[in-house]
């Protein structure tokens, strides 16, 4: 059959309608890696929770990198996850839960059209949350909080969403409300269907999915199911939830002003349904993407995307890169030939593959909203454009500030060619950002990475792959900003004081502060100058 242009719309206009992108921002253990599985195990992807995190500890013996995860307990790999709920295609774009989180957990947040914020009942908003948040605000990503471990003893819902619309300017709609937390815990009220979700705990962590009961708001049996006391201060929270509080706004909530909140425990599968079921109806679907010939629709019949995260040696076995990319339009195929905004080459993109925990599956198509992963022999960089049809570039990601620096030593001068050469092949895959001296003399780079884990990644990488061992020696600065004017903007306001002044890749000036309090301090001394804690890379390099 041939397919005609309109027909091919028509079909990417419904998987697009079907299609529901998101991201998992959280502070660790927070509950993220259980949400996750639970995620899948309602979604039909997995017949029982605990695989996931079986795998984290299963996987390692046989790989020097896995053993590096295996050390430190943690999952540096992660992955996208698909599956379907109730005719829907869920794509989850897993971002590392270590607290040592690196650049690629913002990248990720590039590539995500909703943001899931998933908080401790107990703990309120935390540091990571809230840096994460940040990144969510600046693409104006939708954003749905999950409360978790309500099983536990919790700050009340009030103090919970308080601190939200406080603290990030975000306002709420609570979509579920619960009743008692901790021992005391009964139950949520879901105000769509007005029913009381009863609570149970479930055996060995809710690996299978668990019973839902349900009563009506007024039904007569509910003195025996509920504690009287907590019935009864729920009920007066909820009149006044319903006086005062915001009706749901789906515009708002897809501008990234307001978020629905959901209340419940992974753990015990609790509340984890009634998400599913919301979310689907009020997510944003894929949608248009700005790039350099305007606003691109997902319906766009041309297939256009770009990476936004390159991961190395996920495969023991094979050592080979996987540049991750964000479709935009269009549809799709395997062996396609695409072109390459930044380099004009044309490539064929035969192995593409989807991602699932680490078991690799060949994906056929795909639609705007997935994303898929591509054999990468050094072809793509972070941002990189690929496109058929007319010529277009989609917005580099940008680097954000990092928050730890060191210089990088190596260690035996007769390895020093591929010292530069590993150096070199990491900033370029974005596993790093390298910063240098103003002084000539100084010619060690400068690591910068938002996460410890990062350097030892570079580390460790530079030994396995290029064979150089390498020592570090961290500098005492928290923030970095680039100045937006360049070297000119730099000499006109004469000497800084507290502040380093280093280049960044393409030799422009950027300062180094030990706290942001020295970066106001220079802020209003110097009001001429703009700063900004984000880099781009030069226009002449995106043709953006
Ligand atoms: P993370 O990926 O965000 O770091 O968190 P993870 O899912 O690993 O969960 C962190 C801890 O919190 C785990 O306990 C997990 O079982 C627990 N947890 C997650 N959801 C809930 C919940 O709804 N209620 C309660 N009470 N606990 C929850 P752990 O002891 O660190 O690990 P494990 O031995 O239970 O696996």
């Amino acid at each position: 059959m041939v397919v005609t242009s309109s027909e091919l719309e028509d079909g990417i206009a419904q998987a697009v309608e079907h299609r529901r992108n998101f991201a998992i921002i959280s502070h660790p253990d927070a509950g993220k890696t259980t949400l996750t599985e639970k995620l899948l195990l309602y979604g039909g992807a997995i017949q029982e929770a605990g695989a996931v995190k079986a795998k984290r500890t299963q996987r390692s013996a046989t790989s020097d990198w896995m053993a590096l995860e295996q050390q430190r307990g943690i999952s540096i790999t992660s992955t996208v996850l698909q599956f379907e709920y109730q005719g829907h295609v869920l794509n989850l774009l897993d971002t590392p839960g270590h607290q040592d989180f690196s650049e690629d957990t913002y990248r990720t947040l590039a590539a995500a059209d909703n943001a899931v914020m998933l908080i401790d009942a107990a703990k309120g908003l935390e540091r990571q949350t809230r840096k994460l948040f940040e990144v969510c605000r600046l693409r104006r990503l939708p954003i749905f909080t999950f409360i978790n471990k309500l099983d536990r003893p919790s700050l009340t819902p009030f103090e919970l969403m308080d601190e939200i619309e406080q603290e990030l300017g975000l306002a709420t709609y609570a979509v579920n409300y619960p009743i008692g937390t901790g021992d005391r815990f009964q139950g949520v009220f879901e105000r769509r269907t007005r029913k009381i979700h009863l609570f149970q705990r479930t055996a060995a962590q809710g690996r299978k999915k668990a019973s839902d009961t349900m009563i009506d708001l007024d039904d007569s049996q509910i003195e025996s199911l509920i504690e009287r006391e907590l019935y009864d201060q729920f009920k007066e929270e909820l009149e006044i939830l319903e006086g005062a509080g915001a009706e749901l706004d789906l515009q708002a909530v897809h501008r990234g002003e307001m978020t629905p909140v959901f209340f419940g425990s992974a753990m015990n599968n609790f509340g984890v349904e009634l998400f599913l079921q919301s979310f689907m109806d009020y997510a944003a679907k894929p949608e248009a993407y700005e790039s350099s010939l305007g606003e691109v629709s997902p319906t766009y019949p041309e297939f256009t995307g770009f990476v936004f995260k390159l991961q190395a040696n996920m495969d023991p076995k094979h050592r080979d890169r996987i540049a991750f990319v964000r479709v935009c339009s269009g549809k799709f195929e395997k062996d396609m030939v695409v072109k390459h905004a930044r380099t004009g080459k044309t490539i064929r993109l035969s192995r593409p593959q989807k991602l699932f925990a680490q078991e690799r599956e060949s994906v056929e198509y795909a639609y705007p909203g997935d994303v898929i992963g591509l054999n990468n022999p050094g072809a793509f960089t972070i941002g990189d454009t690929v496109y058929t049809g007319e010529k277009l570039v989609y917005p580099p990601i940008p680097s954000f500030s990092p928050e730890l620096f060191a210089y990088l030593r190596n260690a035996d001068p007769t390895q020093y060619k591929n010292f530069n050469k590993g150096v070199a092949e990491l900033q370029e895959e974005g596993a790093v950002q390298i910063l240098h001296s103003t002084d000539e003399s100084k010619r060690e780079p400068i690591l910068a990475a938002v996460g410890q884990l990062q350097f030892e990644v570079v580390q460790f990488r530079l030994a396995q792959e290029y064979g150089a061992e390498t020592r570090w020696e961290p500098l005492p600065f928290t923030v970095a900003r680039w100045v937006t004017g360049g070297w000119d903007a730099l000499e006109k306001v004469g000497r800084l004081f507290n502040t380093l002044v280093v280049k960044d890749r393409w030799e422009r000036p950027v300062l180094l502060f030990k706290n942001q309090w020295n970066v106001e301090q220079v802020m209003s001394d110097q009001p001429e100058l703009e700063l900004s804690p984000i880099g781009l890379p030069p226009a002449n390099l995106t043709s953006f």
